[in-house]
């Protein structure tokens, strides 16, 4: 059952992170008819969404809310399987064959990864969102917020470390989660989800850094 949560509430995240890619896209837009910032366009529509039937911000906080929660049981199905699998191998020495150390390999890189991703997004949302760590002092709105902090190449470093822990999370844990709901059930169907994971995967990654880099190289500007 806690693999179950600990699928499900990576599903949600995958699906936030699909859609906060592809809105990250419009940093390729440039400007609208009216003359404002495509990008800062979108980030208002996000808030005014749903109106009137929910107030401003209404669909943004249903949003937030649902990813804490995401956040919060992905995080305790982890730690609660971690102790779990440690008490039945009794420490880790005792499976020591070749398998073992595969499967503790993906732990381990799961583990810290996981842990990477948690602080980068604490990092993001203080970054982005609050903004209290301000790389872009001045900045009249959220896009010329983000174009000043990516021509920093420490910004820009800093979010490519952190797409590529996102990526290798996502490839494993993407296939687990569907091995989890029952795919995994021939050698055809795994090599099919784990294809799926790897486009997943890299559509993410790339769709992600492709602004920030071209923002860095000067191919979006304000
Ligand atoms: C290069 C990659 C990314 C860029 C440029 C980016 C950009 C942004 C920006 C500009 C905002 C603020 C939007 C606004 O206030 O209107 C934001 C919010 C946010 N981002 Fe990202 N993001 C990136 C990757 C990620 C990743 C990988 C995650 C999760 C693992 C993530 C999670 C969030 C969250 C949770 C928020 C707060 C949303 C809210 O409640 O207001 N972002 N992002």
């Amino acid at each position: 059952m806690r693999k179950f949560w600990m699928a499900l509430s990576g599903l949600v995240m995958v699906g936030y992170l699909l859609i906060h890619m592809y809105g990250n896209l419009k940093m390729f837009a440039g400007k609208t008819a009216t003359g404002e910032y495509a990008y800062d366009a979108y980030a208002h529509h996000l808030r005014v969404m749903g109106e009137p039937l929910l107030p401003e911000n209404g669909l943004l906080w249903i949003v937030r809310v649902v990813l804490l929660a995401a956040i919060l049981v992905h995080i305790w199905s982890a730690f609660t399987l971690w102790s779990r699998a440690k008490k039945a191998s009794g420490g880790s020495r005792r499976y020591a064959h070749s398998k073992a150390i595969q499967r503790s390999y993906a732990s381990y890189t799961m583990r810290w990864g996981g842990v990477t991703i948690l602080l980068f997004v604490i990092y993001h949302i203080l970054h982005f969102t609050v903004p209290v760590i301000d790389t872009a002092p001045g900045a009249a709105s959220i896009f010329p917020r983000v174009v000043e902090s990516f021509q920093q190449p420490l910004v820009l470093i800093s979010y490519l470390i952190a797409m590529i822990a996102v990526g290798l999370h996502i490839r494993h844990g993407f296939w687990s989660a569907f091995a989890t709901l029952g795919a995994n059930t021939s050698p055809k169907s795994r090599a099919i989800w784990n294809t799926v994971a790897i486009i997943i995967a890299l559509a993410i990654v790339l769709g992600f850094v492709a602004g920030p880099i071209a923002i860095f190289f000067g191919g979006i500007t304000l």
